[in-house]
């Protein structure tokens, strides 16, 4: 027999099942609390709230674990590629050798965008933010192609078409922001090259594919394929709840993505390094500040919700960024500040107690600074790698058989019933 846990309200006892996950997670099941108690619960920030059953990610937060479909990220770091990671995520299997023949051809067949796309760009400021941009763009994208507006559309089409044009756009994006022409993708690159090139050559002449580079970016974008409930993920989740299309959901994902306690956090480290490295610190003033709670500032990059141990992301983030520096003979005193600031931290009782650790974004940016990514483009390079993510976490919610939209309820603290007054009789 299941488990239940029994509650005691108003002199009465209710019984609520127990949810246990494949990972030995437990979980009140209070989908009735209300029907059966008048009472709902209230959880700002939902950290104690499950807002779903799910079968992609697993995290472990205090041990520093995490795995897509079962299979550990580390494994998936060293073994795997991002264009077969995101096959994994979003068909919960790792494909064979025709599989993901046939899902890299259906990637490179919607590499390109509808042409008259071209004209939307020319309406933004070149001072817009790329974010601002990518998620514009990509719910036009869905307006260009009619047919993926139909949810019951073959979902690996709409699939392949936002995988591969969130690439396209972002690198028309950062083209058009320094007012350089527009480079095509070439189909012979794979995904990551692709994407490189798009951003780098030019009309009269191809940027030099170096391989450690590409991969150092497609190890970026496979780390950041998928991470449960975050803002983001469960913002495209709240839309698709309401069966939006797919390009709908994923561009308000973009928007929650943008903010910099989510995926914003890796602009904003590279800025909090250059600022520390401009003043002369040794990074130890910033920390001071940092735990100041009336400075404004956060060690960004440190901490996290689920995390209260080292986000395994960041370890293998580390280590790449020693190696691509070393291939490309390269020193970064911001990688140099960055490390003192990770070891200050770690041994300060401020951070120690709380249990904040270097997380995804502390890290990143340095890599992409070495590949020579713009600043404005790290957090559109983190939605171009969390797409699988997203559309998979579409996906359960379009298949789920009984899926209700998202409707959180609220807990009213404002006036009571207030009638309306003529203006003459207002103070
Ligand atoms: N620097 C200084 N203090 C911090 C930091 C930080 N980076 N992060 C958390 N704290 C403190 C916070 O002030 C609070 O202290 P107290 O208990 O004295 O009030 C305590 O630690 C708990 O923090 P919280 O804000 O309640 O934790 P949260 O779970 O609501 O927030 C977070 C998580 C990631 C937003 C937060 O740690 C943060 O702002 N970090 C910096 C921004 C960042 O790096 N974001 C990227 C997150 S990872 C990638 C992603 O998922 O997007």
């Amino acid at each position: 027999m299941s488990k239940v846990a029994k509650l005691e309200l108003d002199s009465k006892v209710y019984e609520f099942p127990i949810v246990v996950g494949s990972e030995d997670e437990h979980s009140l099941d209070i989908s009735t609390l209300r029907s059966k108690t008048g009472y709902i619960t209230l959880d700002e920030g939902y950290g104690n709230t499950g807002s779903c059953l799910s079968n992609i990610t697993f995290i472990d937060g205090e041990k520093g674990i995490l795995r897509y479909r079962g299979i550990p990220i580390e494994e998936l770091a060293e073994k795997s590629t991002f264009v077969e990671t995101a096959y994994l995520i979003i068909y919960g299997k790792l494909p064979n050798s025709q599989e993901i023949k046939d899902f890299s051809s259906l990637l490179t067949k919607n590499e390109m965008l509808h042409e008259d796309m071209k004209f939307h760009f020319e309406g933004f400021p070149t001072h817009a933010h790329p974010m601002a941009i990518l998620s514009s763009m990509i719910n036009a994208a869905g307006c260009f192609l009619p047919e993926v507006l139909n949810p019951d559309e073959v979902f690996l089409t709409q699939a392949a078409r936002l995988l591969s044009q969130v690439r396209t756009i972002a690198a028309f994006s950062y083209r058009k922001s320094l007012g350089l022409p527009i480079i095509y993708p070439k189909p012979i690159y794979k995904y990551t090259a692709n994407f490189l090139h798009m951003m780098f050559s030019e009309p009269y002449e191809d940027y030099e594919l170096q391989p450690e580079v590409v991969n150092a970016l497609d190890l970026i974008f496979l780390l950041h394929a998928d991470h449960e409930q975050n803002c983001s993920t469960s913002t495209v989740r709240m839309v698709a709840s309401s069966q939006a299309n797919l390009f709908a959901s994923a561009a308000a994902g973009v928007c929650a993505l943008w903010g910099p306690l989510h995926g914003g956090a890796n602009q904003a480290v590279l800025e909090m390094l250059e600022d520390i490295h401009k003043s002369g610190d040794n990074g130890s003033r910033f920390i001071e500040a940092a735990k100041d709670k009336t400075s404004g500032k956060r060690l960004m990059g440190f901490g996290h919700r689920i995390y209260k141990n080292y986000d395994p992301r960041a370890r293998i983030i580390k280590k790449k960024c020693d190696e691509l520096l070393a291939v490309l003979k390269r020193k970064d005193p911001l990688l140099d500040i960055a490390k003192r600031l990770e070891e200050g931290a770690l041994s300060d009782p401020y951070f120690i107690d709380r249990k904040l650790y270097p997380n995804v974004d502390f890290y990143s940016g340095i890599i992409m600074r070495a590949i020579g990514i713009p600043l404005s483009m790290y957090t559109v390079m983190f939605a171009i790698g969390r797409m699988p993510g997203w559309i998979a976490n579409f996906k359960e919610i379009h298949d789920a058989k009984d899926s209700r939209i998202y409707r959180p309820r609220q807990v009213y603290t404002g006036r009571t019933l207030t009638h309306y007054t003529p203006f003459r009789e207002r103070v």
